[in-house]
């Protein structure tokens, strides 16, 4: 049986350059999709999935994300003398409780692997989760859930993934599988590579911001860290348990993944999760049906 993974690091420590100038005074993980920041999104979907420590590994610049999960005395006087209830319930979700949230820096952004690798003192010797805010996925069982639930029957490492265009592999790490596992949430993986050329992908399944990952992880980046100059890959350290003959599976979850790390993604997010609030919806239709007619028009 496999062991319980209740802690989840959250490497927010990049430097978010697509966003510039927003990211030079602004979080990129505070950046709102209707009304709640990226950070709040992933969560939420780690409080699903039964995580209970959330390890922020951050970087200079970075002080609104850390106030936005403390209490605020001011606010909440405000709200409660002026009896507005509902507002006081949605601030609720924003607090954390005491010592469950904790906060390392990154002081140089060698990479998602060094990151990760930052926060080894807090991990120990158990399993751990790795979420990536930028990466927000809609789904019905939220992503981390699901493929918690398949790691307690599998154990060993798991990353979900995605099929992707191949034009698009040099965007992603991509997965090497065994033949013929076309169908079905797990797969097996042989191999992973870095950003290949779409001609050089093992197959069309990438690997997206959710991984349940083995301590020995930690050791194996800690072995990059000595050996490589430039960034620290999260791919490497994870491709390595699979030469020290350690599972590695892909997981195909249930939703759709919005990149937000990229202005396209977040605008279709923006407008998708904007859909899908009730109070939101008929206006946001409307004036997204104008503006196609006014374009169709136009051509
Ligand atoms: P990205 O590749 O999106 O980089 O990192 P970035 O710096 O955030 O954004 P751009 O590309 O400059 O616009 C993926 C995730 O890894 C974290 C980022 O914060 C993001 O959550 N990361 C990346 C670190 O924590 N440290 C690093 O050294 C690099």
């Amino acid at each position: 049986m496999a062991k319980k993974v209740t802690k989840a690091i959250f490497p927010v420590a990049g430097l978010g350059t697509r966003f510039l100038p927003a990211t030079k005074s602004v979080p990129k993980e505070i950046m709102t999709l209707v009304d709640r920041p990226l950070v709040q999104y992933a969560i939420d979907e780690a409080r699903a999935a039964g995580i209970k420590e959330f390890i922020f590994v951050t970087s200079r610049g970075k002080g609104a994300l850390e106030d936005y999960f403390d209490h605020s005395p001011v606010l909440e006087q405000e709200l409660r003398s002026k009896g507005k209830t509902e507002l006081m319930e949605i601030l609720k979700s924003t607090n954390m409780d005491s010592g469950a949230i904790a906060y390392i820096r990154q002081h140089k952004a060698l990479g998602l692997g060094h990151a990760v690798w930052c926060a080894r003192r807090l991990i120990g010797n158990e399993p751990f989760a790795v979420m990536l805010p930028d990466d927000v996925i809609a789904a019905d069982k939220p992503c981390l859930q699901q493929m918690i639930e398949a790691y307690n029957e599998t154990g060993g490492n798991m990353v979900a993934a995605m099929e992707v265009d191949p034009e698009k592999s040099s965007s992603y790490g991509m997965l090497d599988i065994d033949e013929g596992q076309t169908d079905g949430e797990l797969v097996k993986v042989k191999g992973m590579v870095e950003k290949p050329k779409a001609e050089d992908a093992p197959s069309n399944l990438a690997v997206i911001g959710r991984y349940i990952l083995s301590p020995n992880v930690l050791k194996n980046l800690n072995q990059l860290k000595s050996g490589s100059g430039g960034e620290i890959q999260l791919t490497d350290a994870i491709a390595a348990e699979l030469t020290q003959g350690n599972d590695v599976y892909g997981y195909r979850f249930k939703g759709q993944r919005f990149d937000c790390g990229s202005k396209s993604g977040f605008l279709q997010a923006t407008v998708s999760f904007g859909l899908a609030r009730e109070e939101l919806r008929d206006d946001l239709r409307a004036y997204l049906q104008d503006i196609m007619q006014g374009e169709t028009a136009a051509q």
